[in-house]
This record gives structure tokens, sequence and C-alpha cells, in this order.
């Protein structure tokens, strides 16, 4: 039988996990795909830094490897825009199926890639590029493709996700916590791309370009990091049975007089403790996504590493390989539906806001004001007393600590509303300022329905 040959672009934290399964596996690949899988050749960057591969595949010529006539499948985890959606377009034209992990190269340029793909007949596959091992984007793209997705969210960053975890259980710092999550290869190469939210908002894009059949780019998702998130605000949300989480959150907003159209955020957030995203910790991802007819569907795992994600590509591997040996390609995007993307400002969030006012008679009076002037309807309001030395009937002559928690409003009348505090002469300062999000479930641990 004629082997399925394979160019594997990088070998890196996942790249080498890829060479591994390849090599340990073989037999049982070669049982599933009916033709034996076999590596043709890697490239790299620094070939003498890869001293656990066989030697004589390496390589330092990446598009002489893509251009290979004999190269059936090329596999691409070296990452970053370019070169490689030059050498994945090369593949792509000339008929050679793709497996990448590259979220950030599809989030941007996705269609160009999928036009090549359709031009030739190549495939496509890229579950690796989100959510580490879980299966999520073949359900998405195929077992749901009968039903109605109305929302994807949750965990999809699994760095920001186990530095979040340890600063709240272990009170790490975050510089300590980022760095062991580097030495751990759940980090990007450049970790920024993780802290401030970038990976998730990548993947937040491609999410929502499969849920909702409409090409949403990373420019199209609202993105905030967790680099400004500090110990005062996970003991903040502690303070209110809360976790702070980076999450990704996919929507299908149904249009009043005109179509639905696409939300999609990253932020972090407080949600309840009693919320089953509260409890992922570490570097595990996790995704809701419901259906109009499925209802519910939790997909759970481990979020980023080398060996949950060389997992994915090889699922993905085996079925280009078994394509090409069966003849026919695989379900390609359907991006017919071409919904309008919801902009940031009209999205409807919520705010738990900590702040220092001047604590005399008519303060909570004008702050309360301020809200309604900005049509933001106030949830709960809490007043710090153990921090005050509150004196009963009397001015304290210090700041008094208030804690308030919205309803649901669009994210721009909140956000003007927080300048606007910022303003007032009675707010001494406005220490935090986190969202609140339960997905669709009251928020009972804040006392709000
Ligand atoms: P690494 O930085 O560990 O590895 C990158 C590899 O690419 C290295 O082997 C490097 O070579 C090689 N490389 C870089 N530039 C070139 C080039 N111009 N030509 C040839 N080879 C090159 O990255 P990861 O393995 O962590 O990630 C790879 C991809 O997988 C990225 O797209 C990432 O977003 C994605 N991903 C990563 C996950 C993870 O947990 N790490 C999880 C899911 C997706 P050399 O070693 O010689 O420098
Ligand atoms: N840097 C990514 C993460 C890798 O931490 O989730 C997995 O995509």
């Amino acid at each position: 039988m004629k082997a399925v040959r394979v160019a594997l672009l990088g070998c890196g934290t996942v790249g080498r996990e890829v060479v591994r399964l390849l090599d340990e596996q073989a037999d049982e690949l070669a049982a599933r795909v009916g033709a034996p899988v076999e590596l043709v050749g890697i490239a790299v960057r620094r070939p003498h830094k890869h001293t656990d591969v066989p030697a004589h595949l390496l390589t330092t010529d990446v598009s002489g490897l893509v251009n290979r006539p004999d190269v059936d499948v090329v596999v691409e985890v070296i990452g970053g825009i370019d070169p490689v959606r030059g050498l994945l377009l090369d593949a792509l034209k000339a008929g050679r199926g793709v497996v990448t992990a590259n979220k950030a190269l599809l989030a941007e340029d996705g269609a160009t890639l999928a036009e090549a793909a359709d031009a030739s007949g190549a495939d496509l596959y890229y579950e690796a590029s989100v959510a580490g091992a879980i299966p999520l984007l073949r359900p998405l793209r195929e077992s749901l493709a009968g039903d109605k997705i109305t929302r994807v969210a949750g965990i999809v960053n699994g760095t920001t996700n186990y530095i979040l975890s340890a600063m709240t259980a272990a009170g790490a710092g975050y510089r300590e916590a980022l760095d062991e999550a580097t030495e751990l290869g759940y980090a990007e190469a450049d970790p920024t791309a993780d802290v401030d939210g970038f990976d998730a908002q990548s993947k937040a894009a491609i999410l929502a370009s499969l849920a909702f059949h409409t090409r949403v780019t990373a420019a199209d998702v609202y993105c905030e990091g967790i680099s400004a998130v500090t110990a005062a605000d996970i003991a903040a949300a502690d303070a209110v049975g809360c976790t702070v989480k980076l999450l990704a959150i996919c929507e299908r907003v149904p249009g009043v007089d005109g179509p639905d159209s696409v939300s999609a955020r990253v932020y972090p957030a407080m949600i309840p403790n009693t919320h089953p995203l509260a409890s992922v910790d570490e570097a595990y991802n996790a995704v809701f996504v419901e259906a109009e007819a499925a209802g519910q569907l939790m997909f759970y795992g481990q979020g980023a590493g080398g060996a949950p994600t060389a997992s994915a590509i090889l699922g993905d591997l085996v079925a280009v390989a078994r394509n090409r040996v069966g003849g026919g390609r695989g379900a390609k995007e359907s991006l017919y539906a071409s919904l309008p993307v919801q902009p940031m400002g009209e999205t409807p969030t919520r705010y738990h806001i900590s702040l220092e006012v001047d604590d005399r008679a008519g303060v909570l009076a004008t702050i309360a004001g301020l809200f309604a002037q900005h049509r933001v309807s106030i949830a709960t309001v809490r007043q710090d007393l153990a921090a005050l030395d509150f004196v009963p009937g009397a001015s304290t002559g210090r700041g008094a600590r208030l804690v308030i928690v919205t309803h649901t409003a669009p994210d721009a009348a909140l956000a003007a509303t927080v300048t606007a505090l910022g303003e007032l002469d009675e707010v001494l300062g406005v220490d935090r300022v986190l969202r609140v999000e339960n997905l669709g479930r009251p928020v009972s641990a804040l006392g709000v329905a």
C-alpha cells in the first residue's frame, strides 16, 4: 500500500510530540488509515538543537520541504503569520492536505487559506488550534451542523488559566505563575499573546466563524487580557463568592428588526464559584456550546501542552490521510451566513465596581444618580464596614469603600458610568472594575438574579 507522506514544519513543544506519536503508533495509524503514515522531513531553524529526532529528516529548507513533489500532507506547528501563510498557501495550491495548530494565522487570514483549499480540493484541518486536545471544532463543523448554535463560551487559553488558578489557589505572583506556564510548554513563543488575550481572541474568532457560519476575524473580537488582573481583584471576587477567569464568549444575538448578529469577546470576568467553569484549573480548558435543539453541551480537557495538542494534530492527520487513501475530502467550512458583528459598546454586560468615596451624607445618592443618568441599573451596593472605622451617625472623615454590582447594560453605558464616577469630587478613586458573567444563568452568588 502506498504510504501517505508527511512533512512536519516545526519541531518544538508540539512538533516533537507529533514525531513521537507518529513513531510510537506507526502500526496502529497504518491500520486506521489503511496505509502507512510516513514522516519524510522536519523543518526547523536550528537543527543542532534537535538531537531527539532522526537527523536525516531535519532540514532548514522549509520551502523546499513543502514543495517536495512526494509530500501528501503538510503538518504545520511553527506558529505565527509569516512565513507560514505563504508556505501553507503553496501546499494547498499544490493540492496537499494541511493540518495546522496556527490559530493566529487562521484568525487573521483563514479566508485565504480556505479559498486555496477549495480551489485545489485539498483538506485544511485545524482542530489543534483551539482548546488543545479537546475535540471541539469537528463537533461544531460536523456533529452540530444540523442545529442552530446560539452560544459558544468558556476558557480557551491554558496559560492564563494556569496563572489565574495559581494566583487564586496558592496566592502565587503573576510573574512566577507565567514563568511556570512557559516552562511547562503552555505559553506561546511570545507569551504576551496569552496574557494580553490575543491567543484567546484568535480562538474566539475561529469558534464564532464555525458556530455562526460567518467569517469572524481576530479584529472582530473585542479583547482584554489578564495582565491588569491583580491579587486584589481575585480577593474582591472571592469576597462575593466568585472566581476570576479569562473568558471567550461568542453569541448569536437575535436581531430586533434586522438580521441576527454575532458578538465575540474576550475578557477577564468574575464568575460565581458555583459555575462549572470556576473549578476548571491549571491549563485545562472548558467550553460550553448551546444550541437550540441540543441544549447545553460542555467540552472539557487539556487545553495546552505538547502531547495534548499533538493528539489533536494526529486526529486531523488520520482524517486527512484517510481522505487521501479513500479519495474525497473532509467537510469544509460553510460560511454562508455573513452575519454582522455587534460592536462591543452595544453588548450587554454587567460590572462589579469597587470604589473609594467620601464618607458623608448624600454621597450614595449622588452616585446612584450618576448611574441613573447613564441608564445603568444598580443590582447591589455593599459598604465594607470593617475597612472604615465606621462611627454610626457621623462622617469618619475618611474614605468609605463601596462595591456596586450592576444589572445588565450596554458595555458603552457601563464604561461611560465608570469614567464619570472617576470625575466626581465625591469619588476618591475607582479601584477595580471587572465584568461579571454567568453565561445565561442568574448570578445568585452576588445576590443578583
Ligand atoms: P515552539 O516555539 O515550541 O516551536 C516552534 C518550532 O518551529 C520550533 O521547532 C522552531 O525551530 C520552528 N520554527 C520557527 N520558525 C521557523 C522557520 N521560519 N522555519 C522553520 N522552522 C521554524 O512552538 P509550539 O510547539 O509551542 O507551538 C507551535 C504552534 O502550535 C503554534 O502555532 C502554537 O500557537 C500552536 N499551539 C501550541 C500549543 C502549546 O501548548 N504549545 C497548543 C495549541 C496550539 P527551532 O526549534 O529550530 O527553533
Ligand atoms: N498558548 C496557548 C494556551 C496554547 O496557553 O492556551 C494552546 O493553544
